[in-house]
């Protein structure tokens, strides 16, 4: 596996439910300074204002901290600095991950921009995470999967834990996003770490 720490990460946002998600994640990318290159598919536009009421780019802007270091890509432009194996980059992180596009990822079809970042990730052998939400999983859906984790991805689902005891529907969504920061190697403050023994029946 390539580390090129300094180098944006790839944020492709797909049509999966869990648009809280990929805002909750932006924002921490972008509040930890760290540059990202965006790319969000039609129906990953759609989501976000299904699911979290957010229409178009600017309302994006304003939920998700500085964009100063933010290059946002149209997704039907495949030869965009994304699509290509010299570009410099950390990682590519799928959130949320559609089965469609999970699907055409481990077919290498690489039919738009989202698709061919994550190709280029695999055949780069740079970090590629996957954030997939549905259920349950049919045998395609699992065999890509075995297939993508074969390749080097790593398949990161949108499965948040309990063990921590959350009350509010923000943490639940830092349980993933942590982890999501934590597996594209980019320092954090989102959500709590487990130590045994922390929570207690008195809280
Ligand atoms: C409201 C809504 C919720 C959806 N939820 C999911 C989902 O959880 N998982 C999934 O794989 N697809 C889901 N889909 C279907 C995808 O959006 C659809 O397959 C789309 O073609 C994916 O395209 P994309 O991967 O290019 O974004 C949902 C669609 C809609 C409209």
């Amino acid at each position: 596996m390539r580390v090129d720490a300094d180098a944006p990460v790839t944020l492709g946002i797909t049509g999966a439910s869990g648009a809280p998600y990929a805002v909750r994640l932006l924002r921490a990318l972008n509040e930890s300074a760290t540059p990202v290159r965006l790319i969000i598919s039609g129906y990953g536009w759609r989501l976000l204002a299904e699911e979290s009421g957010i229409e178009g780019e600017a309302e994006l802007r304003a939920a998700t901290s500085d964009w100063s270091r933010v290059e946002l890509y149209d997704p039907l432009d495949r030869g965009a600095t994304p699509a290509s194996g010299s570009a410099r980059s950390r990682g590519t992180v799928i959130c949320p991950c559609s089965m469609g596009t999970l699907a055409s990822i481990a077919a290498g079809t690489s039919r738009n921009l989202i698709e061919r970042a994550a190709d280029v990730a695999l055949k780069e052998r740079r970090p590629l995470i996957l954030v997939p939400r549905e259920t349950p999983l049919s045998l395609v859906h699992l065999e890509n999967m075995l297939r993508l984790t074969r390749a080097g991805a790593t398949i990161l689902p949108a499965a948040p834990g309990f063990y921590h005891r959350p009350q509010t529907m923000s943490e639940l969504v830092d349980f993933v996003v942590a982890r999501i920061l934590d597996h594209v190697g980019v320092e954090h403050e989102v959500g709590r770490r487990w130590r045994s023994g922390e929570v207690s029946d008195e809280e």
